[in-house]
């Protein structure tokens, strides 16, 4: 089957960085953008130009850094915030403008106060703005997710013949289910005229923590590009992960999709956003949490032991983690501690194994895990315990 290589678009320097506690300064994504770049992602929203001056200096150094990926700018549908985009954007040599406005009715009505009419008339008007500065441009119909089928596929329809090259749905408050938006997705495939000559694009937020799947679901119905963040940061819940939907896709390969990202390149670059935001990855998180490969329960230690893939669906290697790991705790079994004291250097014996085993418990019962040096103090029979 022939693979449809879908487009990575990072929004980590633009909604991700939008969160409060995540701010960071032109050097800061400077570093990061360049190491998306090497990541392979296909185009890098760097910022939101108007928004500060010290964000409009972010995009335009980060536009004459990077020479492989489109760096894109956001504005809202307002010829002030498009301008300064593209005055950002200027020395860029792949260069990117994503305008939109809300296009639900709770949007219009309560946000703009106006009409469907007139938001379309808005849209369109942007689109050909924006036109004129750059050739690339990307249209966002904000709370896509809420809006009715048959309007967003009128303004899709207005902004293609207006000259947008990409369409992006988001599911800005994260509402949709997986079938719903994956149908929004093929109702616009199915009934915009002259989709063809354009990308669709999902951008899903991660409110009821559906944001990978509705994205999946969108991919699997005709969007070609996807939206997301490192570490899935972002607005509220978050925005889609990107190494968890790169990973899904990777892993499902019968799907039909691949991606230009460089996989052993996502713990890295976890780590470095993880780093530079201050803000720290939880344990439990896909592919790049500090449990990902971690397995400290006794059944499924035995498992990974005789055979990794019993429990493992991924190499760690391919995400660029070093091994998974085998973590001693009072759930451990036999096999673990046997594991772990051979990585150390000592190959027990069955009866020195089970003495060991007993001494291990009573330790493992007081720590939350017993660590490599309790190990080692323990197999030297350095630490005497004995049951209270
Ligand atoms: O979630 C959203 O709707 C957005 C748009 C500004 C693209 O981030
Ligand atoms: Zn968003």
């Amino acid at each position: 089957m022939k693979e449809v290589t879908i487009q990575v678009f990072d929004t980590t320097l633009r909604d991700g960085e939008q969160v409060p506690g995540c701010k960071l300064n032109t050097q800061q994504k400077l570093v990061i953008a360049e190491q998306l770049e090497i990541m392979g992602v296909d185009i890098i929203e760097a910022g939101f130009p108007i928004s500060s001056p010290g964000d409009y200096k972010s995009v335009q150094e980060i536009g004459k850094l990077i020479t492989r990926s489109t760096v894109c700018g956001l504005s809202r549908a307002v010829e002030s915030d498009i301008t300064a985009a593209a005055e950002a954007l200027r020395t860029a040599k792949h260069p990117r403008i994503h305008t939109g406005l809300g296009t639900s009715e709770s949007h219009i009505k309560y946000k703009f106060k106006s009409t469907q009419e007139k938001i379309l008339d808005r849209a369109v008007a942007a689109v050909k703005f924006a036109k004129k500065y750059v050739e690339d441009i990307e249209f966002y119909a904000e709370d896509a997710g809420r809006t009715d089928n048959e309007y967003l596929a009128r303004i899709c329809e207005a902004v293609i013949k207006a000259g947008a090259t990409v369409l992006n749905i988001p599911d800005t408050t994260g509402y949709c289910l997986p079938d719903e938006y994956g149908d929004k997705i093929r109702f616009l495939k199915e009934n915009v005229k002259g989709i063809e000559k354009a990308v669709l694009s999902t951008h899903c937020h991660n409110d009821l923590g559906m944001a990978t799947a509705n994205t999946i679901s969108g991919v699997r119905n005709g969007a070609t590009q996807v939206e997301c963040t490192i570490n899935g940061i972002g607005e509220r819940a978050g925005n889609t992960s990107l190494e968890e939907v790169v990973m899904v896709l990777k892993q499902h390969d019968n799907l039909g999709f691949d991606t230009n990202i460089k996989t052993e390149l996502l713990y890295p670059m976890s780590q470095l956003v993880s780093e530079k935001m201050g803000v720290v990855v939880q344990p439990n998180k896909a592919i790049v949490g500090s449990n990902a490969f971690a397995h400290s329960s006794g059944i499924h230690q035995d498992g990974v032991i005789k055979r990794r893939d019993t429990y493992e669906i991924i190499n760690p290697a391919d995400v660029g983690v070093d091994h998974s790991r085998i973590v001693l705790t009072a759930r451990s079994g036999r096999a673990a501690l046997a594991f772990r004291a051979r990585q150390i250097g000592f190959e027990l014996t069955k009866d020195e194994l089970d003495l060991m085993y007993q001494k291990f418990l009573l330790l493992a019962d007081i720590k939350k895990e017993v660590e490599e040096n309790d190990l080692l103090k323990l197999l030297s029979n350095k630490i005497k315990i004995s049951a209270a």
